[in-house]
């Protein structure tokens, strides 16, 4: 029997930009997992999991046709992930073999609370990582990280697959997504074992020091949001106002650049500031675009931590979900959570992973 696992992800900085191949993002991997278990069968395989079943399916209309939208189904990530590892393993020579496959999350609990913690990225990596492990393929982390992007690429398409960064390379990361467009044409004519080893136009991960004065604080407001419908919206409005989401582009490099530096330095003041630059900068793009990111919830999530000493802002696409709070020494923790609580903010027990 095989076990891996992957953990889930929260955005700190650089949303939206992140899209955009050469803006940079700082994300984190957290210690809620997704674990993937393998085990050999005879005859016909098998995919199971308390938490994900496919019990309901979401369409939109266009025009006069019903069309399924499978890119918040976590069951076609685990498809994805098999299909292609499994395409890798025949590339190298593997015999192929049937298996039950068993997944279990603790970023979607049972009741049907949705977190918005990278639940499809951690089910991607977890599957592909599992699936590699059964077969000796012996991945290193960045082979791990480009098999991972495409079969997340193939299902939801529109993403910067930062979240699968963090949860392959763990611990704070600053990322700069790759070239898709590039990838597209390239996967049409390059085998995947050159693909997993050549360099990827744009991309990078660098690991950065975890901030010795601040406590990574979150909290969660009670309503799931769909990242990928947020990101269709975002797109909408950059073809509409190229020249506005230039100007945000050029905002939010200069602002997580800065923090990116700060993390370097060790410096938590630096940082600090460029939560709240960065939280503005996502407020003028929800103005000018009128995707809500900040929500009234989301709002107060902040600004009761601002009065705690506390910089804050929205974690990934916004509209519900997450928002993030870097707590100092001054930061009341005990008060700042009663506040959050009486607007039906709850503090989430959850920790970096390293
Ligand atoms: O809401 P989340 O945690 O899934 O984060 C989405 C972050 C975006 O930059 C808006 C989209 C992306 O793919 O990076
Ligand atoms: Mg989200």
């Amino acid at each position: 029997m095989i076990t891996a696992k992957a953990p889930g992800k929260l955005y700190i900085a650089g949303e939206y930009a992140i899209v955009e191949p050469g803006s940079p993002a700082i994300i984190v991997a957290i210690d809620q997992f997704v674990t993937v278990t393998i085990k050999k069968s005879k005859e016909t395989g098998s995919i199971s999991s308390k938490q994900y079943q496919e019990n309901s399916l979401s369409w939109y209309r266009q025009g006069t046709k019903i069309i399924f939208d499978n890119r918040d189904n976590p069951f076609h990530y685990i498809l994805s992930a098999i299909h292609l590892t499994e395409l890798y393993a025949q590339s190298i020579g593997k015999q192929m073999v049937n298996y039950h496959v068993n997944i279990d999350s603790d970023l979607d609990s049972t009741d049907g609370k949705k977190y918005g913690l990278g639940s499809s990225a951690a089910v991607t990596v977890a599957t592909v990582r599992a699936v590699s492990q059964f077969y000796n393929l012996k991945l290193t982390d960045n082979a791990l990280f480009k098999l991972s992007a495409m079969a997340h690429l193939d299902v939801q398409g529109n993403g910067s697959l930062g979240d699968i960064a963090a949860s392959v390379y763990g611990g704070w990361i600053a990322y700069y997504s790759f070239d898709r467009d590039w990838l597209k044409i390239m996967r049409k004519g390059t085998p995947l074992t050159e693909l997993l080893t050549m360099d990827w136009p744009m991309l990078s991960v660098q690991r950065l020091p975890q901030p010795k004065d601040l406590e990574l604080l979150i909290g969660w407001t009670g309503s799931p949001a769909s990242t990928s419908i947020f990101v269709d919206k975002m797109a909408l409005f950059k073809a509409k106002q190229k020249k506005t989401y230039s100007e945000f582009l050029e905002d939010s490099k200069k602002c997580v650049t800065a923090m990116i530096n700060g993390f370097k330095l060790n410096n938590s003041i630096i940082i600090q500031q460029e939560i709240t630059n960065n939280r503005m900068i996502l407020q003028q793009l929800a103005d000018a675009s009128q995707v809500i990111i900040e929500t009234e919830s989301l709002t107060s999530l902040c600004n009761l931590s601002e009065s705690q000493h506390a910089a804050a802002k929205t974690s990934g696409a916004g509209g519900g979900d997450c928002g993030i709070a870097l707590a100092t020494s001054e930061t009341n923790r005990t008060e700042l959570f009663k506040d959050w609580a009486q607007n039906d903010i709850q503090p989430l027990n959850i920790k970096v992973t390293l």
